[in-house]
């Protein structure tokens, strides 16, 4: 029997479209619970942090379509549960003081230090990027006391 030259490529093809297959069925955490409170955020604050952080500090997440598809989908539920478990505006109210307040800070130098923080992230979304006025008014209705905004 003759075996064609691209054979193995073939098999290769068709193994990975097996796995990509199988891959889908692994059960992810990628769900949207129930907002425990509503969060008392001036609707100002609420549309900015809405457009720039809820996709992975929140339960109100807009999974893009390819969360739906592994492995991608694993990349995108582990953000999204580790930013929520980081910090998350959908449970705020529930945060005792000292918890908002160790946030607060937090939330202020995240603003200001405009690093690496959900780099991938905006450069698939570069319209929900903030702009630096945002980002100011953002810090300042969290943290008012912000070196970084005198
Ligand atoms: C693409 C997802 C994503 C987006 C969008 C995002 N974050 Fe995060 N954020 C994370 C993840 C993941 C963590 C936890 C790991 C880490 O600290 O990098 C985190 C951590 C944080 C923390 C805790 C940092 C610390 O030192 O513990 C703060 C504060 C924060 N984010 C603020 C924000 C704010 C404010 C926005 C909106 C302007 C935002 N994030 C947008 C993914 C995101």
């Amino acid at each position: 029997m003759q075996h064609s030259p691209k054979r193995p490529f073939r098999t290769f093809l068709g193994g990975s479209l097996l796995v990509m297959i199988i891959i889908q069925f692994v059960p992810l955490e990628r769900k949207n619970p129930e907002p425990a409170t509503v969060s008392g955020f001036p609707s100002e604050i609420e549309d900015i942090l809405q457009r720039g952080c809820y996709d992975c500090h929140s339960f109100e997440t807009r999974w893009p379509r390819w969360a739906y598809i592994a492995p991608a989908s694993w990349l995108i539920t582990k953000e999204v549960s580790s930013g929520r478990k980081a910090l998350n505006f959908s449970e705020w109210e529930r945060y005792g003081d000292m918890k908002k307040t160790e946030l607060e800070e937090k939330i202020d130098s995240t603003l200001h230090k405009n690093t690496a923080h959900a780099k991938l992230y905006l450069t698939f979304n570069p319209t929900v990027r903030l702009t630096p006025q945002e980002r100011v008014k953002l810090s300042s209705w969290f943290y008012p006391e912000s070196p970084g905004n005198q």
